[in-house]
Formats: structure tokens, sequence, C-alpha cells
């Protein structure tokens, strides 16, 4: 008990916007997904019109669950864990509003322009140049509030959830600036301001790094908070946590070439990416069994906190994609795997395996917390929540590694005259029962998302915000 921190001493109105807004996004975005996954089974439902093409909402699938589910998942996490590690109120109220309504008006705009063909055509960047500068100043202000935040903080130490935070801020800023350099030509329309190779190499550099800062490095931010926090342990090891950090951010930058094999990218500069892609398991897996090792001496807690098995396999799942990816990065590997279903499995490993399944995870931890409850309104419902996850994604990705290599393999396949054994056509007929596979796993997933809203909502209604502010105030003094 103590007086140090007074009632209103956090922020967490925007902690509580930026989480159910995960929820929402995260119900849109994945039922997106289905969507399209059903268009390639059946692509009727295509429904001959220009905005509903899967070409179109392809990329709206991939900004939604990225940016609006993933982005508003590492938002309400980050500002959480910084107030509550740092002991001290967000530095500003007001950025931190324009923060989170700045993102939602990103996100809308990518809802509207994205089906309507307005696209930089560059992946995972297509924002055309308007929405793309309004994303550089919310992305700005997000670093003001967070590093100011840091500034004034009342420990002494930065805790290491932090560190993590921090470089996924800093490099996802560079990233963006960089790659989106254009001359605009119309209101929708820009043109990159590099070309041919040097443009296909700084759109993977962008790429690559917008999975190992965007997609990981702030996800171990999640991990390093909540997974000691949910298993109430304390992280394994503080040492390796460092070496973790600084190994990660130092390998991850160079990796970019592995996306660009066997194009017209300079011979040593995919052979580095090569190199520097198998070295990065390292580190990958030393993150991942930091995590794992946490539980040391509370593994029985698995059998009845399912909070606590969405974190450790939302782990296992990074574990491994990032020994599948070092593998993919392999030249000989990568001739089979690229342009197939593989390289889609592998993705989704990471992103409702890993991704999807640590924000699930820290959102249920979260949630009771920020809105005054004991614990969520059904933990069954939890249960039935992350057995539909786990569930949903091996359909997923198993599909996806039979339909990748029997792809690569009929590709590949060549009569003794040298001419092609199979046609394109029948590597699709192969590939159409995996398609269906995938369509239902992904089903599985987004039906999981439905249950997690309705818990929510059943928790947030019953709700005391106020309160939940002064005890958690209370609870936290000494936590760190
Ligand atoms: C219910 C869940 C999901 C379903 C059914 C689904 C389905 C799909 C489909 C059908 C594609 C296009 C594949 C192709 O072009 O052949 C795709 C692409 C993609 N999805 Fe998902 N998705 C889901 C969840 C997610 C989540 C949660 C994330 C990220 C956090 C994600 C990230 C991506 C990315 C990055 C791509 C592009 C992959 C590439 O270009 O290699 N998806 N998804
Ligand atoms: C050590 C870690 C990793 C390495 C070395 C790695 C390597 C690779 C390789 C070689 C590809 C295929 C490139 C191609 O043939 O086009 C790839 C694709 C991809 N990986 Fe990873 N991966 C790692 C971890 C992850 C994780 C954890 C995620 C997600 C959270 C992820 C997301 C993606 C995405 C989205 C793509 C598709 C990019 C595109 O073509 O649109 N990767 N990765």
């Amino acid at each position: 008990m103590s007086t140090a921190i007074s009632p209103t001493a956090y922020n967490y109105k925007v902690v509580r916007q930026f989480a159910i807004m995960t929820v929402v996004w995260g119900i849109l975005g994945m039922g997106l997904g289905v969507f399209i996954a059903s268009q390639l089974v059946w692509p009727e439902l295509n429904l001959g019109l220009p905005w509903t093409t899967f070409g179109r909402l392809r990329p709206l699938h991939t900004n939604l669950v990225i940016f609006a589910f993933g982005g508003c998942a590492l938002f309400a996490t980050s500002y959480y864990v910084v107030q509550r590690t740092c002991q001290t109120r967000l530095i500003s109220d007001s950025l931190a509003a324009f923060h989170f309504w700045g993102w939602q008006a990103v996100i809308i705009g990518a809802i509207v322009t994205l089906p309507l063909g307005y696209t930089t055509t560059k992946e995972y960047a297509e924002l055309e140049w308007p929405l793309a500068i309004l994303l550089a100043i919310v992305w700005v202000t997000y670093g003001l509030v967070f590093f100011g935040t840091i500034v004034k903080r009342k420990t002494k130490h930065i805790y290491v959830g932090n560190w993590f935070y921090g470089a996924f801020i800093v490099v996802t800023a560079m990233l963006h600036i960089v790659n989106h350099a254009s001359l605009p030509v119309s209101f929708f329309k820009s043109y990159s301001a590099y070309s041919g190779a040097t443009d296909a190499m700084i759109q993977w550099w962008y790429g690559h790094n917008a999975v190992g800062f965007f997609l990981t490095t702030g996800f171990l931010g999640m991990m390093y908070y909540f997974v000691p926090k949910q298993a109430e342990r304390p992280i394994y090891s503080y040492r390796l946590s460092i070496v973790h950090f600084w190994a990660l951010i130092t390998l991850y930058i160079w990796a970019g070439p592995h996306h660009l094999h066997y194009t017209a990218l300079p011979d040593w500069a995919q052979s580095l990416g090569m190199a520097m892609s198998i070295i990065l398991l390292a580190p990958s897996w030393g993150g991942m069994i930091n995590g794992m090792m946490t539980l040391s001496g509370a593994w029985h807690k698995l059998r009845t906190d399912p909070i606590l098995r969405f974190l450790v396999v939302s782990l296992a799942f990074y574990g491994m994609s990032t020994f599948e990816g070092p593998m993919m990065a392999i030249k000989t590997v990568n001739s089979l795997s690229h342009y197939t279903d593989w390289t889609i499995g592998h993705v989704h490993a990471g992103a409702l395996g890993w991704v999807a399944m640590i924000s699930i995870g820290a959102i249920y931890h979260m949630i009771p917390k920020l809105f005054g409850r004991a614990q969520m309104h059904s933990v069954g419902l939890i249960n039935t929540h992350f057995w539909l996850a786990t569930i949903g994604t091996v359909l997923y990705i198993a599909s996806m590694w039979v339909n990748g290599i029997t792809q690569g393999l009929m590709w590949r396949a060549i009569n003794d005259d040298g001419t092609l054994t199979y046609s394109f056509v029948e590597a699709l007929q192969a590939s159409h029962p995996g398609f269906i596979v995938r369509a239902l796993g992904g089903a599985f997933f987004a039906s999981g998302m439905l249950f997690m809203a309705y818990n929510v909502f059943r928790t947030v209604r019953a709700s005391n915000p106020a309160e939940a502010e002064a005890a958690e105030q209370i609870a936290v003094v000494g936590a760190h």
C-alpha cells in the first residue's frame, strides 16, 4: 500500500482504446483473410467487381492484420508496459490521443484506397503518399510519447521489454521513411525515388525488417513483460535478454536479400543475405529459450491457465518459424520454396502462431486489469479460443507445406526431351485440396476471435475503469 502513485497516475484510457481496437481489427483482418482464402477455392467470390478482386483485397488483408491488428496490439501493450515499468504516466495524454485517432485514420484510409486500386505496388508499403505522410507523423508522435515517458521514468533502470519496443519504434520509422521516398505526380499516384535492382533491394530491406522489427522485435518486447507476469516468475536470464537484444538488432538488418534470390540483385548480396539469415537463428532461439525457460517451476500452470498457454505456444511457433526461415534462406532450398505456398505457410506460422497468439495472450492478461475485474468473464471461453487458434494454425501451415512442396516439385519436373512435365494449371489443380484446408484452418482461427470479442464485451460491460486504475496502481507499486 502506498501513496507514491495517485489513482490517476497512469493513462489507461489510450491502452483500453488500442486494446479494444486490436480485437475489432483482428476480426475484420482475419475475416478478410478467410474471404480471400475462399476466393482461391471458389474464384466466383471475386464477384466480378474490380474492388472485390483477390488482387485488391489481399493487400487490404495484410495492412489490416499487420498494421491495424498487430499495430494496435503493440501500441496497447507498449503504453501499458512503459507506464508500469517506469512507474510514471505517459508524458502527454493529448499526443497519445492523437496517436490513437491518427492511426485509426490511416487504417480507414487503407480500407478506402486499397480496394479502389490506389497503391504504390510495394508490398506492405502500399499506401500512397498522403497516407504515408500521415503515418510518418503519427509514428513520430508515438516515438515522442514512448521515449518521453522513458525519460521521465521514476525507476533507475529501463526494463528490457522497453528496449525491444524502443528498437521497434526507431527502426520502423527509418524503414518507412527511406522506403517511401517518392515523387508524387497526383494526389493518388507517386513514383519511387529508386529504380531497378536498387528499388527492389530497398523494398526488401524494408520488407524483411518490417518482419524483423514490426512483427518480431515489438512482439519480443511484449513477450519479455507478459510471459514473466502471467507465469509469476522472473525472466529466466536477464543477461541473456541483453545479449539477445543486441544480437537480434545487429543481425536482422542484413538479411533482406533472401527475398531476392536468383534475381538481378548482385550475387554477393544474395549470398550475404543467406549467410546473415542462417546466423539469425542463434539470437532468435536465444530469445525463444529465454521465454520458455521462464516457465521453469511453473509448467504445471499450463494445465489451468489458457492465457499462459497462448503465450507459451506462441513462443513454440516463434521457434519453429525462425528455424524454417533460415532454412528457406538457403539458396537451394529457396529455389524450391520461392513463389510457392510454402512461403505463405511460413508467413502464417509467424503471423498466426507467433504474432497473433502472443497478442491474444497479452490482451487477455490486460483486459481485466484495465477494466477493474479480477479476471476475464469466462476462462472456459479463453480455452475454447486457444484450441480454435492452435488447430487453425496447424491446419493452415500443414496445408501450405504440402501445397508448396507439391507446386515446387511440379514446376521443376522436366521430361527427357527437356519439356515441362506439368502445366501451371495442373499444379493449381493439385493445390485445390490444400486451399480448402487452409480456408478451414483460417475459419477456425477467425472464429476464435469472435469468442474473444464476446468474452471481452462481457468483461467490459461489468467493469469499473476508475476502480481499475486505483487498484492497479496500488498493486503495482514495488512490482518493478
Ligand atoms: C484467419 C486468419 C488468416 C487467414 C485465413 C489468412 C489468409 C491469407 C491469404 C489467403 C493470403 C494470400 C495468400 C496468397 O497470396 O496465396 C494471406 C497473405 C498474407 N497474410 Fe494472412 N491470413 C490470416 C491471418 C493473418 C495474420 C494474423 C497475419 C499477420 C499478423 C497475416 C499476414 C499475412 C501476410 C504478411 C500475407 C502476405 C504473404 C506473402 O506475400 O508472402 N495473415 N493471408
Ligand atoms: C530467423 C528468422 C527468419 C528468417 C531467416 C526468415 C526468412 C524468410 C525467407 C527466406 C523467406 C522467403 C523469401 C522468398 O522466397 O520470397 C521469408 C518470407 C517471409 N517471412 Fe520469414 N523468416 C524469419 C522469421 C519470420 C517471422 C518470425 C515472421 C513473421 C512473424 C516472418 C514473416 C515472413 C513474411 C511475411 C514473409 C513473406 C514476404 C513476402 O514475400 O511477402 N518471417 N522469410
